[in-house]
Formats: C-alpha cells, structure tokens, sequence
C-alpha cells in the first residue's frame, strides 16, 4: 500500500514501506500547506519538478534536516548542492535509484529559471506515479502513459501557468492513469478553479480515470 498525501499547490509526500518522497515541498509561502517544515520527518528523497519558487520551495531545509538526497534535473541539482544540500542529478528519460524508489524525470512543457522544466515518475512498492509538474498539454503525454502506465497521475489544473480543467482532462486522456487528482488549484486568486469541473471534462473525455479530488492534508491510497 501506498500512501499519497496532498498538502497543497503541487506538494505531494508519497509513503512507502520503507520510503517517504517529497514531491515539491512548497511549504513557507503557500497558503494551502497544512504542515511546517519541522513536521517533516523520515524524508527519504525530495523531488523538484523546475526551478520556480513555488516547486523548489523549502526543498533545500527539508534535504538537509532529513539527510534525504533532492532528484532534479542537472542544472537545478547542482545549485542545490551549492546550498548544501545532497542531490542526484538526471535528465530527461534517466533514471535514479534512491532506496528501493525508481525516479525517471520527463519533460513538462513550461518555463524553470534554472535547468528545465520536468515531470516526475516515482515507482515505489509496486505502484507507478506520474506527478505531471507545471505543465503545458503536449502530446508527448501519450508516450509517457505508453511507458510507465501509471497507477497515479497529479494534474496541474490552474490555468494560468499551465492547464485548465478542460485542457488538464485532455492530458489525462491521453496518459490514462487509473487515477488522477488535480492539484495547483485555488492556492492564489490567479489560479482560481473548480475540481468539479475537471472532474466533469474527465468523465467525458477518459470515462475509464478515477477522478479523486482531496483537500489539503488528505490522503488516498493506492
Ligand atoms: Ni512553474
Ligand atoms: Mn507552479
């Protein structure tokens, strides 16, 4: 079993047997994180999608206070060795092995300040995950789904900076997760949107996802 926590924007903590991954833990600053820094214990690898304040987050005090290695693409991993931190670089399609945790980043259309723009896969367990970053739709989404046949997918539905609920069920369509829950939603005014909606455009566009909508600080398991 394994656990998928929601705790606001695009943060996700992803519990294994053995492991607990953060997925960009944008804690001070985000209205929506239920949790401080300090309560983030047993940490055993943090991923960042790309470098904008709202992913790279608090990723740097989280890495050094759990000892826990942060998985970035190269440019983006090599600034945070610079700020102490322990980091393990890739690219696109590569592949890290941190414990018994597979990552492969792979691309997400948007913009980062430092390296490139990514999407994350995380195998752990048993169970695959497909956190989609800040993305732009691209059809490329369908070989990712081809690929690693996710059991998860985290959808950007915001519509500002990435995709809005019509166009975020497109993707889903194309990756055909069994799940999806939407995320960087409702955090600030400029990304205001309804999960009902996203979950009406999935139903019509990819009847077969299970669309799971949670608040922050819930969990699903898969
Ligand atoms: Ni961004
Ligand atoms: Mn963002």
């Amino acid at each position: 079993m394994v656990k998928v926590t929601w705790l606001g924007h695009a943060f996700f903590r992803i519990d294994g047997e053995k492991a607990s991954v953060l997925i960009d833990p944008f804690v001070n600053g985000n209205p929506m994180c239920p949790v401080k820094v300090d309560d983030l214990k047993g940490v055993t690898a943090i991923i960042v999608t790309h470098y904008h304040g709202d992913h790279y987050g608090d990723c740097v005090e989280i890495a050094k206070k759990n000892d826990a290695p942060i998985i970035a693409i190269h440019e983006i991993a090599v600034h945070a060795s610079k700020e102490g931190a322990k980091s393990e670089s890739t690219n696109y399609y590569g592949k890290v092995e941190v414990g018994n945790v597979i990552v492969h980043l792979v691309p997400a259309w948007h913009s980062s300040e430092i390296g490139s723009p990514a999407g994350a896969i995380v195998k752990i367990d048993g169970k695959t995950i497909y956190h989609a970053g800040d993305t732009g739709l691209f059809y490329d989404m369908k070989l990712i789904g081809e690929i690693f046949k996710p059991d998860l997918m985290m959808v950007p539905i915001g519509g500002r900076w990435n995709m809005n609920p019509e166009l975020a069920a497109i993707a889903v369509s194309y990756v055909k997760p069994k799940i999806v829950i939407p995320m960087h939603y409702n955090t600030f005014p400029p990304i205001e949107q309804d999960p009902e909606e996203f979950k009406r455009h999935v139903e019509e566009k990819a009847p077969d996802v299970k669309v799971v909508i949670l608040k922050p600080g819930e969990s699903v398991e898969i």
